[in-house]
């Protein structure tokens, strides 16, 4: 879905005057008055609105702030948590739980100046039995990580997602160092706490090869498919997403068919949190699991609508954040209202990251151990 700015010099073309003026005077006058409770109206309206399939008239930045908002001003009616309103929305789901955090530690790729190819390096604490538990965990790991770069020369300075952007270039490098970390936290890799990447391979893709510059390789699908293999029997890495380019489809469905029965293979720009792209993607057995991500989409409706179609076909979600984030917390209650399992909320650090999992803490003890960490993301 497009985000709707408006060129020019204000803002370096990034404003979004245009956006606003499009609720102002095109959203609000059907709108207003309209019942709040009824997300599902309210997105249809604006959707029709806009008229596109790319959301590009009002801009998916102005439809997804309206929806949102709604969902808010309902939740607030009928006092109720946010989290607790959205389980309704998203009735037939599995009920709360509080999801497995995928803690993105060293940032690469688009989002990091530094060599490394992969974009991100994660963990997943997925042996605590909590999520405050998990969360400590991970700050632990996080924070001596930093200690170990530090004294190993390389620069502490953060990423786009608040991991460390060391300035390394092979991906068994900085995987080796998060493992020490873990280690040296006091923490057993795999069974307290395993590794996740995302490798974004679609930032890497040229004429039918994928070519990993800080690693000299230029890989066809197949090759780029035993690297994963080598490196999933190496480390203790159970998720991988975007591990192939967006439109290599064939690359994805043999992927899925090596690796699929032992890791999460998620889809991010595969699916584009898009419910019918998925179906695609289920029909073909490519990817087994899909990343959320509301303003790819637009609105709550949509979203709620792919998150319920990976589920109802046993693939895997995984609610996200962006790199070029707010510090609005909304998917956190997302995250645990729709019982996804799993969400991707960057690294330890930058207030617009640990602002979720702050959030995810609060709605944690309100539950009071009635909604139980998930353990294990798959
Ligand atoms: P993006 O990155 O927000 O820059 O698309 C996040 C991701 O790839 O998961
Ligand atoms: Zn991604």
């Amino acid at each position: 879905a497009l985000e709707l700015r408006d060129g020019g010099n204000r803002y370096c073309g990034r404003g979004v005057q245009k956006a606003v003026a499009g609720i102002e005077r095109v959203i609000a006058p059907v709108l207003t008055g309209k019942n709040a409770l009824e997300q599902t109206s309210v997105d249809a309206e604006m959707i029709a609105l806009d008229g596109t399939d790319d959301k590009s008239t009002l801009g998916a930045n102005a439809l997804l702030g309206v929806s949102l908002a709604t969902a808010r001003a309902a939740a607030a009616s009928q006092r109720l948590p946010l989290y607790r309103w959205i389980a309704e929305l998203d009735s037939g789901g599995t009920g709360l739980s509080m999801p497995v955090p995928m803690m993105n530690i060293v940032n690469g790729g688009a989002h990091a100046d530094n060599g490394l190819d992969i974009q991100e390096f994660m963990i997943r604490p997925v042996g605590a039995d909590s999520f405050k538990e998990a969360l400590r965990w991970g700050a632990e790991v996080f924070h001596t990580l930093k200690g170990l770069l530090s004294k190993a020369g390389h620069s502490t300075n953060v990423g786009d997602e608040g991991g460390f952007a060391p300035g390394l270039s092979s991906t068994r490098s900085a995987l080796d160092l998060v493992l020490t970390a873990i280690n040296k936290a006091g923490y057993r890799p795999e069974e307290q706490v395993s590794l996740a990447i995302d490798a974004a391979a679609s930032e890497f893709y040229q004429e039918d090869r994928y070519s990993l510059t800080g690693e000299q390789l230029s890989l066809d699908s197949e090759q780029l498919v035993d690297y994963f293999d080598r490196l999933a029997a190496s480390y203790p890495v159970d998720s991988i997403e975007d591990g192939m380019d967006q439109n290599d489809w064939a690359g994805w469905k043999h992927l899925t068919s090596r690796l699929g029965g032992r890791l999460q293979l998620v889809g991010d720009d595969l699916f584009v949190t898009h419910a019918q792209t998925l179906m695609q993607g289920i029909e073909q057995q490519a990817a087994n699991a899909i990343l959320i991500k509301c303003n790819q989409i637009g609105t709550l409706t949509e979203t709620l609508k792919a998150i319920q179609v990976a589920r109802k076909n046993g693939f895997g979600q995984v609610i996200s954040h962006r790199s070029g984030e707010t510090e609005d917390s909304f998917i956190a209650d997302l995250a645990v209202g729709t019982g996804a399992g799993q969400i991707k909320t960057g690294g330890l650090s930058r207030s617009e990251r640990t602002v979720k999992y702050n959030r995810l803490l609060r709605i944690e003890e309100e539950l009071g151990g009635k909604a139980s960490y998930r353990g294990v993301g798959k």
